[in-house]
């Protein structure tokens, strides 16, 4: 396919700094030619900017930055719009505020070409809040609260085309706010958190996920958050949670997407560049991004679970 890369240097999201590198991060660790040498065509779309952008008085007073990640919203939303119609963008983050922009404008997108949009988030967090339910004020907490159309986020873009919730699949979950929880158990929304996977595996809930994406010819957006990793494969991120998936589950999960066939756009975010060690989580996600894309030990038939 044609991959398009849409740097998104988004750091709005909380308080702590560093995502903005991330994105040039994953270019140093080489994301073109490891896509380029599966075959694909690359295109690299350089850097976004944030719009110009004001945030209302009616927004609660302990947010972090809402105005610029109003601004980035707005940019990132009209590119990956743009980028739906001729290939499959991969938004470098870019911290995960940079969500609430590529999921509206991915959701808009499949609105216009009459099909479902499905979400897989990979992450240690649900990401459900809303401004007024954060406690922490960090809006890359929000981009799911966002994105499904929860009230509250005066003077973002409009959500014209909201994620049903039964369209999005958590996994890796094992940090989630006690409001989250309440109000996600609420919904229909497929949840998979850590003891599910000890429990049943991590191959089990995704192929039901992905054969429920197939029977609706839905759209699927995937978003990586660098924290859905254990920290000890992946360090770089100010959001570690111990207890996350092995690379042999991150890779299994990416080579089962590709099998499908079915991811339309990805997000990789969180990467803090500042936080690594030697660029190994920068490479970890640059070669997760691989068998997302089709690199593989051997060839295979048939998917590994059906
Ligand atoms: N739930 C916490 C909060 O809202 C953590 C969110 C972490 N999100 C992330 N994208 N790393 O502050
Ligand atoms: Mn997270
Ligand atoms: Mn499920
Ligand atoms: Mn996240």
């Amino acid at each position: 396919s044609n991959c398009i890369l849409i740097g998104a240097p988004v750091d709005s999201g909380k308080a702590r700094r560093g995502c903005l590198m991330g994105s040039d991060a994953l270019r140093v660790a080489g994301i073109e030619k490891s896509l380029s040498s599966l075959g694909h065509s690359v295109e690299d779309w350089g850097n976004l900017t944030p719009a110009p952008a004001t945030a209302p008085a009616s927004l609660p007073g302990h947010l972090v930055q809402p105005a610029e990640t109003i601004g980035w919203t707005e940019s990132i939303a009209a590119s990956a719009e743009k980028a739906m119609q001729s290939g499959l963008p991969i938004f470098l983050g870019g911290d995960h505020a940079l969500s609430l922009g590529s999921v509206i404008g991915v959701a808009n997108h499949a609105a216009r070409v009459e099909r479902p949009q499905f979400v897989l988030w990979l992450d240690a967090h649900t990401d459900f809040h809303t401004p007024q339910s954060t406690e922490s004020g960090n809006l890359h907490g929000t981009p799911l609260g966002y994105a499904t159309g929860r009230d509250g986020f005066d003077g973002f873009p409009e959500v014209k085309n909201p994620v049903h919730y039964e369209n999005i699949c958590f996994l890796g979950l094992r940090s989630v706010d006690p409001d989250e929880r309440e109000f996600l158990q609420s919904t229909p929304a497929h949840r998979h958190d850590m003891r599910s996977i000890d429990e049943q595996g991590i191959a089990r809930p995704l192929a039901a996920f992905l054969d429920t994406v197939a029977a609706a010819n839905g759209m699927l957006h995937v978003s990586f958050d660098v924290d859905f990793l254990d920290p000890g494969i992946a360090p770089a991120v100010g959001t570690t949670v111990p207890g996350g998936a092995t690379i042999r589950e991150a890779h299994l999960v990416m080579e089962m997407i590709c099998d499908s066939g079915l991811m339309t756009s990805l997000d990789l975010v969180e990467l803090n560049p500042f936080l690594d060690e030697r660029g190994r989580t920068a490479q970890v996600m640059v070669e997760l991004t691989a068998s997302a894309l089709g690199r593989r030990i051997f060839d295979r038939p048939t998917r590994a679970f059906a």
